[in-house]
């Protein structure tokens, strides 16, 4: 299965050149710009993606000049695997177009200074004042740079467009989704707001629908009356790294599965949209989250577990437990793995449980949504050697070693009547060679294109808040958890092992 046909049919060919825009980078000083966002800016510029009017602008209170600037962006540039490419003569090139303001977005007065610092670049250029604002600050600070943004009247001194990605957590409930996106209502309307999951933006996830929709045969069997369940998994071997500060806020519930775990659920349950455009593919992934039997506070243990990974050994090295991480409290009980068994209440998926598994600290990194089918009857097979079949399962492997795999039974060859099980395996490495676009480059280039298929609407957001409010506040009534619960580079706590048993199933190790 390594071959690829050139006749494919292409749908949204990413060719064209983002417009002339600024733009601006609020938390310029922070992780997430050093490793995430400059290698997808210059991957998209090393592709000619970018016109060559265009301004990058860094905002932070940190005080650099714009040449200490540039020089912290190129060490974490040439020392980064999502940077394609890098080399010394295009980063020259790229680096022209990189600036840096000294503002704090907590004070009214530096919004001044930015917008003056646009018109002034613009002019000097010649290029139109439009701007890109992303919000990669710590999320304690959105409201107030939006705010902000409004009292200065910021978008109305700009005489060019402008649009606004809002990194996740987009809130840390229902209450605090909903204010943030009343605030974002008071300066942009919807069609300008970009509400980032960076796993949309990752091509498996987006072949998701390619795959079910695209092909013949799958869709027929993608309901209850085929497939007895679902387990979609985002493992990490890594741990909380430098984040505690922001973690012990949100644990894994709110930092996992809240925004990317439904959003692979959505894709995966989702009805065929009408057209391969925002709003249809949204309008159904939104239908999915509302379907989702709702977990009463009281019904918490029966349908969530949860961990907290201690010192251990990973990848052969010792790391150690989640309570000794930098910025964690000694006893805390936030959690850095939960699994949960989820129906989706409608007529394609009524009664097949969806068990969602993610943690920190786990053997391997590995996300993956394996399709579990229901067993063919053995009465055929009674008289035979064969006295188990094992059920079909389809595996969708999201990262790493990106691919499609279907496990199915096969004849053992011999004179005894013996079934064995082998794998029909897809690796998109084989056939289409590297990767294409990381998934922050797409997602940015999509922004600077005003295309917000991949990003979440709001409605989408509420529904998956209203998913996750109550079983916080569940948590809350029980009795507090006898944390940690399972040791570094194992696959989590015994309890979730006796969560899927006792359904009859195991969970899939990887
Ligand atoms: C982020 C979470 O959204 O996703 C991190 O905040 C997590 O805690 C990361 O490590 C995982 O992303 P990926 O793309 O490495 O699977």
């Amino acid at each position: 299965m390594d071959s690829l046909n050139q006749d494919d049919c292409v749908v949204n060919e990413v060719s064209a050149k983002a417009e002339s825009a600024f733009l601006i980078i609020f938390g310029a000083s922070g992780n997430l710009t050093a490793r995430k966002l400059f290698p997808a800016v210059y991957n998209l510029f090393d592709a000619g993606r970018l016109e060559d009017k265009f301004c990058i602008t860094g905002v932070a209170r940190s005080s650099f000049t714009c040449e200490g600037f540039k020089e912290r962006i190129r060490e974490n540039l040439a020392d980064n695997q999502e940077t394609r490419n890098f080399q010394e003569s295009t980063w020259e090139k790229f680096a022209r177009h990189i600036n840096y303001v000294q503002a704090d977005g907590r004070n009214p007065g530096d919004f001044v200074k930015l917008a003056e610092f646009v018109k002034k670049k613009a002019e000097e250029l010649g290029m139109p004042e439009n701007v890109l604002l992303y919000l990669a600050t710590p999320p304690t600070e959105y409201e107030e740079i939006i705010l902000n943004l409004e009292k200065t009247g910021f978008t109305g001194m700009i005489k060019g467009w402008s649009r606004i990605v809002v990194e996740k957590p987009f809130g840390r409930d229902l209450k605090s989704a909903e204010k943030l996106n009343r605030i974002l209502s008071g300066v942009f309307s919807e069609d300008q707001v970009y509400r980032i999951d960076h796993y949309l933006g990752k091509e498996t996830v987006q072949n998701i629908m390619v795959f079910r929709f695209g092909n013949g045969i799958f869709e027929p069997v993608w309901n209850r009356r085929y497939i007895d369940h679902i387990q979609i998994l985002i493992a990490e071997s890594a741990g909380v790294e430098n984040r505690g500060k922001y973690y012990e806020q949100a644990g894994a519930l709110r930092d996992m599965v809240q925004n990317h775990m439904l959003q692979l659920l959505a894709l995966t349950a989702m009805e065929p949209p009408v057209a391969f455009e925002s709003e249809a593919i949204r309008d159904e992934t939104v239908k999915v989250v509302k379907s989702i039997k709702p977990i009463q506070c009281n019904q918490v243990s029966d349908y969530v577990v949860s961990g907290q990974y201690d010192s251990g050994m990973v990848n052969g090295k010792e790391v150690s437990g989640y309570r000794n991480e930098a910025f964690v409290t000694p006893d805390s009980n936030t959690e850095t793995y939960t699994a949960l068994k989820v129906f989706i209440d409608n007529w394609r998926w009524a009664g097949v449980p969806f068990y969602l598994r993610t943690g920190k600290r786990l053997p391997s990194r590995a996300t993956e949504i394996a399709i579990y089918f229901k067993q063919a009857p053995l009465l055929l097979f009674r008289k035979t050697d064969c006295n188990r079949i094992e059920s079909n399962v389809l595996v969708l492997r999201i990262q790493p070693d990106e691919g499609i795999f279907m496990r199915f039974g096969a004849k053992v060859p011999g004179p005894s009547f013996r079934i064995g099980h082998v794998d029909m395996d897809f690796s998109y490495k084989k056939s289409f060679g590297e990767a294409g676009l990381t998934a922050y480059e797409r997602l940015l280039y999509d922004f600077m294109l005003g295309d917000s298929s991949l990003f979440a609407r709001r409605d989408g957001i509420d529904a998956m808040w209203k998913f996750i409010d109550p079983i916080t506040e569940g948590w809350k009534n029980c009795a507090p958890p006898v944390f940690p619960n399972y040791k570094a580079g194992t696959w989590g706590p015994e309890a979730a092992e006796e969560f899927i048993g006792k359904d009859g199933r195991s969970w899939r190790i990887p």
